[in-house]
C-alpha cells in the first residue's frame, strides 16, 4: 500500500518535471535555429527587423503549425498570401547547421522559442506595491 502511494507520488511529481524539461530543451533548440537562420531578417529575439515581428498574440508565434511550416518551408502567409521574395524557403535552401530541409521537430522547436520570448510570468503584484511606496 505505502509503496502505491509512493509510486503515484512519484509520478505526479516527475511527469510534470519531464514535461517541462522538454519544453525547455526544445526552447533553447529552437532559439539555436532562429540564431543560426532567422535573426538577421527579423530581429533579436523574432522582434522585427526588415522583416516582420514574429513574437507576440496574433503574430507567426501564435499561428497554427501548419500555417508556420507553410511559410517558413513554402513562402506562403496567412491565407495562403505569397510573402515577399527576401525571405528564404527553407524547404529549398535548407536550414542550418543541418543542411538538410527542416523537420517538423525543428520548426516545432523555433515557433516553441518564438512562444517564449516575453512569456516570463509578470511581476506580482506585492513586488509592484513594494516598488511603488519606496519610491
Ligand atoms: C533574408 C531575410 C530573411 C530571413 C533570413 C528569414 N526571413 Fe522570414 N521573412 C522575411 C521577410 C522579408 C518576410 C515578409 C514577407 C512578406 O510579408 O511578404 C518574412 C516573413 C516571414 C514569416 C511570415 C510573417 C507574417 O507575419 O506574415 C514567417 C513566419 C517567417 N518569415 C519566418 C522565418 C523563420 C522561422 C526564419 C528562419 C528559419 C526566417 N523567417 C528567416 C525575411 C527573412
Amino acid at each position: 500500500m505505502f509503496k502505491a502511494i509512493l509510486a503515484a507520488f512519484a509520478a505526479l511529481t516527475i511527469a510534470p518535471i519531464g514535461i517541462a524539461n522538454a519544453q525547455q530543451s526544445d526552447v533553447r533548440h529552437g532559439a539555436m535555429l532562429f540564431g543560426a537562420n532567422c535573426f538577421q531578417c527579423h530581429g533579436r529575439d523574432g522582434s522585427g527587423g526588415i522583416a516582420p515581428k514574429l513574437t507576440g498574440q496574433g503574430n507567426a508565434a501564435s499561428w497554427p503549425f501548419e500555417r508556420f511550416r507553410n511559410a517558413v518551408l513554402a513562402g506562403y502567409g496567412e491565407r495562403n498570401r505569397p510573402l515577399n521574395e527576401i525571405m528564404p524557403h527553407f524547404g529549398y535552401v535548407k536550414i542550418a547547421p543541418s543542411g538538410r530541409i527542416p523537420t517538423d521537430d525543428e520548426l516545432r522547436a523555433i515557433q516553441a522559442y518564438l512562444k517564449s520570448v516575453g512569456a516570463t510570468p509578470a511581476p506580482s503584484p506585492v513586488v509592484i506595491r513594494d516598488r511603488a511606496l519606496r519610491s
